[in-house]
């Protein structure tokens, strides 16, 4: 019997960005997401044990402030994207592990590590 389980290569982030119609009305989010494989450069290859996944989404349930782009498994959201935030984005968040503050609009579990005193 075949073994039909999925399997991927390595990655370490995986990048998101909302093209749905109230973030991107213009096409401007398609036009990063195609550029997202060029600028991502030796962090896409494919067998790179940091490579970047990219994807793209029809809605991220926020719907306005776009281009909003989602770095996983950081949960760091950034809104009005555009190509140079995202050459940002990709040099310091990915390359550097340094976050682009001034553009952050959310972080996952920033509230509940507040709670928690961390
Ligand atoms: S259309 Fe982008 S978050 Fe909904």
């Amino acid at each position: 019997m075949r073994d039909n389980t999925p399997q991927t290569t390595p990655y370490t982030r995986h990048i998101f960005i909302c093209t749905g119609r109230y973030c991107d009305p213009t096409g401007q989010a398609r036009q990063l997401y195609r550029a997202l494989m060029v600028v991502l450069d030796d962090l896409g290859i494919y067998n790179n044990p940091r490579r970047v996944k990219r994807g793209e989404t029809p809605c991220l349930g926020v719907c306005m402030g776009g281009p909003l782009v989602v770095v996983y498994p950081d949960g760091i959201w950034y809104h009005h994207v555009d190509e140079a935030l995202l050459k940002r984005i990709v040099d310091e968040h990915l390359r550097q592990n340094k976050p682009v503050e001034e553009r952050i609009f959310y972080r996952l579990n920033s509230e509940n590590q507040e709670k928690d005193g961390k």
